[in-house]
């Protein structure tokens, strides 16, 4: 039986039924999925009964896998292999995490709007997260649809913004939650990084805006300035019209499109109830200005070699 598409909103996002994730899809299946993925860039498949291999297995269906940044702290253990990302309050002992600890100060910065990994100067291309465990009163993810949200911009913005290169640095995103407990290895991992502001989608010649609270600056333009345009197209592209808010039930799996949403996890009583999610992360295709065809001024080598 082929897949079946359910749109939750006409354009955004869709439930996908009829698939069974855990086994092998055949190419029909395949390519219907990442049919539905380019026309809605938010999908969710519940009922998805997966281990950590058929979850990066089917990931792997939409792209290379990327590792996981935790990979870049040697010193610390990983809950998880290195190619799914730990969206948990649990720590290595599968314990909920304290109060005042490292991981709990860093992933704060996920309920700050933003798109996955742009801060890598290859940035992510899709995201699938999976819920293991979910929190009985809260903890839901809201996505925002930068597709949408460019068609609504106003013309000297549509003007203004296609030139411009952001800087982008998760070092950035965490100032902004007062977090900077960074290690020598992640500093260098993880340097500031450019990105355009305006995408096109190859597969459906949609424009999308590119934006995240990783955006620290943007080149030519005073830093005061810059942050403050960054705050007023995250204020623009996440009114109610552009957002849909995904209400986990376990065993959803929901992938989007890093390259035309952005999204933030809801609060939840975090040092009372589990809530374990792991995510597979499939990189882009090339660093977005290589993508679009915009010169980065005073791009060194080194810059390219840190991807
Ligand atoms: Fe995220």
């Amino acid at each position: 039986m082929a897949i079946t598409i359910y749109p939750i909103t006409a354009q955004f996002a869709a439930e996908i039924g009829d698939v069974d994730l855990a086994h092998p899809l055949d190419a029909d299946d395949v390519a219907a999925i990442k049919q539905a993925f380019w026309d809605y860039a938010v999908v969710i498949f519940p009922e998805q009964n997966l281990t950590q291999e058929q979850h990066v297995a089917f990931a792997k269906y939409i792209g290379p896998i990327e590792p996981t940044i935790g990979a870049y702290r040697p010193d610390s253990k990983l809950r998880l292999p290195p190619e799914l990302v730990d969206i948990s309050n649990l720590n290595v002992r599968n314990e909920i995490w304290g109060e005042k600890s490292r991981l709990r100060g860093l992933q704060l910065g996920n309920r700050l709007w933003h798109t996955d990994s742009s801060f890598k100067y290859l940035p992510a291309r899709a995201s699938l997260l999976y819920a293991r465990t979910i929190a009985p009163v809260g903890g839901h993810t809201e996505f925002a649809d930068l597709r949408a949200a460019y068609d609504a911009l106003d013309d000297s913005l549509k003007r203004k913004l296609p030139g411009l290169i952001a800087i982008h640095a998760l070092a950035y995103s965490r100032q902004r939650t007062g977090f900077s407990n960074f290690s020598e290895s992640e500093r260098k991992e993880l340097p500031p990084v450019p990105q355009v502001m305006v995408r096109t989608i190859p597969e459906n010649g949609c424009k999308s805006l590119y934006i995240a609270s990783h955006i620290g600056r943007i080149i030519g333009m005073p830093d005061d300035e810059a942050l403050a345009l960054v705050d007023q197209l995250i204020a623009h592209a996440t009114q109610r019209q552009f957002v849909y808010t995904h209400r986990w039930r376990l065993h959803d799996l929901v992938m989007w499109d890093d390259r035309c949403t952005m999204h933030r996890g809801t609060e939840y009583d975090d040092l009372r109830w589990t809530r374990d999610m792991h995510r597979a992360t499939v990189s882009d295709i090339a660093n977005t200005c290589e993508q679009e065809g915009v010169a980065i001024p005073g791009e060194s080598q080194h810059s390219r070699e840190q991807q």
